[in-house]
């Protein structure tokens, strides 16, 4: 695995997404078998050396997060890195500080390495939730700041707001397809690190069809996931968390690393999102 620094720790190039872990269905449907399967993918990806696991309160309704907590169970928490973030509702300074401990609650861990809000909240101003993640910081409960979704311009107002502490992380959609060329800009200025998600575009860009990323991948001998992949993780600033539950889809990110690519080869795979932008593929859908 290679690593990347975040403030005074470090962190894998490449970690697991954890969003559909847990289902959309009701918990109680959720059998103790689909369970135990999703917990061994994830412990899975941390033996294959992918140990940024990505959470959320949101994801399944806090299911994901104790499912992380039962793959997890018995490791080095020192060797893991867990990236947690408190929902739009839970911005503000009380909120935040329980969701974060329900959080870490379900995790069965006592610290998130990176906690987050998911989105800015309409409601609570920024001041009040950086406030709150100062708090969370200063009580041991949250070892580095993060903030997700959020414009150049709010990105900049949290880091503002912090007395003790900086924004370690901002994560956002970064891919071949939405290439968050200002937002790098600004993660490079700020000595920030971006966590690219969607980084394969929800599986998008593992398939083939687009004709500059098939024609690189042939010239490398890879495939075009670990050419987008490496697109990523060749940017300075850059980890990423693709979801991947099967071990096959695993091994193959994984060959992301290693390797490079000619600048002049980077350069033809950046025109696709500029491609992207007048509309040529339109090939994304929400989540
Ligand atoms: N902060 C936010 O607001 C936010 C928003 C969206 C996502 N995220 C985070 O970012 C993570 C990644 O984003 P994402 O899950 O939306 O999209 P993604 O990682 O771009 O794509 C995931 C999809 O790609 C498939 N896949 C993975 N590796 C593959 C391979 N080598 N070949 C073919 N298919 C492959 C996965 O299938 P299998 O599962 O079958 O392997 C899954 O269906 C999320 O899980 C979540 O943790 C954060």
């Amino acid at each position: 695995m290679e690593y990347k620094k975040i403030s005074s720790s470090k962190i894998a190039t490449i970690g697991v997404g954890t969003w559909g872990i847990g289902g959309k269905i009701e918990r109680e449907q959720v059998t103790r078998q689909q369970r135990q399967q999703w917990a061994a993918a994830i412990r899975e990806a941390i033996d294959l050396g992918m140990t940024h696991i990505d959470a959320s309160e949101i994801y399944a309704g806090g299911l994901a997060e104790e499912i992380i907590g039962e793959a997890i169970k018995g490791l080095d928490r020192e060797e893991i890195f867990i990236t947690t973030k408190a929902g739009m509702e839970h911005l503000g300074r009380e909120e935040m500080v329980k969701a974060c401990e329900r959080s870490l609650k379900r995790l069965g861990t006592s610290y998130a390495d990176l906690y987050m809000p998911q989105r800015p909240s309409q409601e609570v101003p920024i001041a009040e939730t950086m406030k709150a993640l100062e708090e969370l910081h200063e009580k041991g409960l949250v070892r580095h700041i993060g903030v997700s979704n959020f414009t150049k311009n709010s990105l900049l107002e949290a880091q503002g707001c912090l007395k003790n502490e900086r924004v370690s992380a901002v994560q956002d959609e970064h891919n071949l397809l939405r290439q968050n060329t200002e937002l790098l800009r600004m993660c490079t200025e700020q000595k920030m690190l971006l966590i690219a998600y969607r980084p394969l575009a929800k599986g998008e860009l593992s398939q083939q069809g687009i004709p500059i990323l098939d024609g690189i991948a042939q010239k490398y001998g890879k495939t075009p996931s670990q050419v987008a992949l490496n697109w990523l993780t060749g940017q300075e600033r850059v980890v990423t968390i693709p979801k991947a539950t099967s071990r096959e889809h695993m091994l193959e990110n994984l060959g992301a690393l290693g390797w490079k690519m000619t600048r002049q080869d980077r350069r033809k795979l950046s025109g696709i999102g500029k491609e992207t932008a007048i509309g040529s593929h339109a090939l994304i859908t929400n989540t």
